[in-house]
């Protein structure tokens, strides 16, 4: 059967103040709409059933994450006793899902990226599924790129897959390489080269396949996995070996050693949403070029970003260009609009409580 795993226990910083730990870019109402996470898991209706989704996050967050997603059986809802980054999550995961059937085809997918057009989601999913199920590899999505950002994964596109018996619309190629948050530099020579596409940070694997590959490349994690096999109390297992996991990412841990990647090329629009820049393309336009989220006045100002989350106060601007004002209850942020990467630099920088 399919199952899908939904990790939801990043951090939020680049949205301050709107986000804070307690509730991360998955869990903002952004676009007046689902939060991101809710987006996620609708997103997987006709494709996997709601009792097989799972979603992984933190204690901080788990409260806020069981209200989006009353949807699912509360058991399908973890949190992780420690913030361990995305390989350990993957890891508890994968035991997860094996204790329910250990020959399970599984999705890991984030919380936090816009795809609108579900249609074309589930038509190159459902090619994923079936390659994963019909081959001994780790099957990922690729975007093609824009730009040379080094805050994706790059995935390196070879010769078509051969896989018996595969019929399907989004043909597979097998991965020359997977290059985890590459330098610019490297990435505009990715880029200038040909062949590359990012990685959208989903994968599709069977069971065996994921567990064979972390025996060979993170012993670690696959001893945790065998682990909760074992047990015979699961809960009491995860306290008292997650903690001890070594904080890294999947892509990381597995995704660049691993023996067969494949990939899968994405035909839905996809949208990482990295900052309140990526948010502004979805605001309404006031005056010649100010995204705004409700209505703003605005005299002889230009280019700016304003988000009001605060009921019943109204945001002014006279005489000022290429500002982000964002204002929360208590707090208002006012950056520089080419600083919108650097506001998750503030987060050192504040009083605790925000
Ligand atoms: N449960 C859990 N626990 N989830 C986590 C944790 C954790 O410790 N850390 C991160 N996540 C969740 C995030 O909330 C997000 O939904 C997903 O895992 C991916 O983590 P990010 O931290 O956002 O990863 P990234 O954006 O730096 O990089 C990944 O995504 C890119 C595309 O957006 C990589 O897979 C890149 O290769 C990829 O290009
Ligand atoms: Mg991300």
């Amino acid at each position: 059967s399919t199952y899908a795993l939904i990790l939801a226990g990043g951090s939020g910083t680049r949205f301050w103040p709107l986000s804070r730990n307690a509730r991360p870019k998955q869990l903002l109402n952004l676009f007046g709409t689902d939060t991101l996470l809710e987006q996620t898991i609708s997103r997987l209706e006709g494709l996997v059933p709601v009792e097989n989704i799972l979603i992984l996050t933190n204690s901080l967050q788990v409260e806020a994450v069981r209200e989006v997603a009353s949807m699912l059986p509360a058991e399908n809802i973890y949190a992780e006793p420690a913030k361990r980054d995305t390989a350990p999550a993957v890891a508890l995961g994968i035991g997860l899902v094996a204790a329910r059937d250990p020959e399970a085809t599984m999705l890991v997918l984030p919380a936090d990226q816009l795809i609108q057009d579900t249609e074309a989601y589930h038509s190159v999913m459902r090619d994923a599924i079936a390659t994963a199920e019909k081959s001994d590899g780790l099957v990922t999505i690729g975007i093609k790129p824009t730009w040379p950002c080094p805050s994706y994964g790059y995935i390196e596109r070879g010769v078509a897959s051969e896989i018996d018996g595969l019929e399907c619309t989004h043909p597979p190629a097998e991965v020359t390489r997977f290059r985890e948050k590459p330098s610019t530099e490297q990435a505009e020579e990715y880029l200038a080269q040909g062949g590359f596409c990012w990685n959208a940070g989903m994968f599709v694997w069977s069971i065996p396949t994921v567990t064979s590959q972390l025996a060979t490349h993170s012993p670690e994690l696959a001893d945790f996995i065998g682990e909760l096999r074992d047990s015979s109390d699961l809960d009491t297992t995860v306290t008292e070996r997650f903690p001890g996991l070594t904080p890294i990412s999947i892509d990381y841990a597995l995704m660049e050693k691993a023996d067969r990647v494949m990939n899968i090329e994405a035909s839905f629009d996809w949208d990482d949403v990295g900052s309140w820049i990526s948010v502004a393309k979805y605001l309404d336009t006031v005056g010649d070029d100010n995204q705004v989220n409700s209505p703003v006045s605005q005299i002889d100002s230009d280019h700016n970003i304003v988000f009001n989350a605060r009921k019943g106060s109204h945001v002014a601007l006279l005489g000022v260009d290429d500002l982000i004002v964002v204002q929360t209850d208590d707090a208002l942020l006012i950056a520089n609009r080419h600083q919108a990467d650097a506001i998750k630099k503030l987060s050192a920088h504040l009083p605790e409580e925000l």
